[in-house]
């Protein structure tokens, strides 16, 4: 399955800022929503939907509803903030919550809580801003394909090369969305270029 770049100048700007040192953490978290939105269309564009007959004022035409088999699972703690930003396109979605954290030494994920909906026959859309080694988005792939969804898709907002090769690897079925591909880690597992740590960035726990 594919990696997609965005390609939408919003999506540049927006990461610029992201990436941007100085940037305060309101205006870090405003950047985060909008881009988190251009994320979440550009990966449910193939979304499944029936056909349906509208009542216009004037007269009955085609028209298209979605079918109502979405589930979002972002991983805690930064995948948290891509959350609203697709609930506000579709607030019907099942949602379900996975918490993984990086080991400061080994980089290793190792999870501290899992709740998730019932994902079978679903689209289920994973949602965690940085794709660095790749551990934590295979973890939580891992997991939500033992639910049984139709189909898994990943968003990302900044991918390093070595996390698309990981996750490419151990589920080749997955397409990742992200808003850049970086060009590599640094010894610590940090991605660079990349915008430091997103979610101290975030939050202001830096
Ligand atoms: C960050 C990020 C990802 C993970 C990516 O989380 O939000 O979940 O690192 O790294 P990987 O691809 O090498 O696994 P972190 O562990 O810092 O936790 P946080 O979201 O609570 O800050
Ligand atoms: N997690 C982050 O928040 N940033 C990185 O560069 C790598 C993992």
């Amino acid at each position: 399955m594919g990696l997609h770049v965005s390609t939408h100048p919003l999506t540049a700007h927006l990461l610029t800022v992201l990436r941007d040192v100085t940037t305060p953490p309101s205006a870090f978290r405003s950047a985060a929503r909008t881009l988190s939105t251009i994320l979440s269309l550009e990966a449910t564009a193939d979304l499944e939907s029936e056909a349906v007959s509208v009542q216009t004022p004037l007269e009955v035409t085609k028209g298209s509803r979605l079918e109502n088999g979405l589930a979002a699972v972002p991983i805690l703690r930064a995948g948290l903030s891509m959350l609203e930003p697709l609930l506000e396109l579709f607030p019907d979605v099942a949602v379900g919550y996975i918490g993984l954290e990086r080991d400061h030494e080994t980089a290793e994920a190792s999870r501290y809580y899992c709740k998730l909906p019932k994902l079978d026959g679903k689209v289920a859309v994973c949602l965690d801003p940085m794709l660095a080694t790749g551990g934590s988005a295979a973890k939580a792939i891992e997991l939500i394909k033992e639910g049984g969804p139709k189909r898994v898709v990943m968003v990302s907002v900044v991918a390093a090369p070595e996390g698309v090769e990981k996750l490419q690897a151990v589920h080749p079925d997955v397409p990742i969305y992200t808003a850049g591909l970086d060009r590599q880690l640094n010894p610590n597992k940090y991605i660079l270029p990349g915008l430091g740590d997103y979610g101290d960035r975030l939050y202001g726990t830096q």
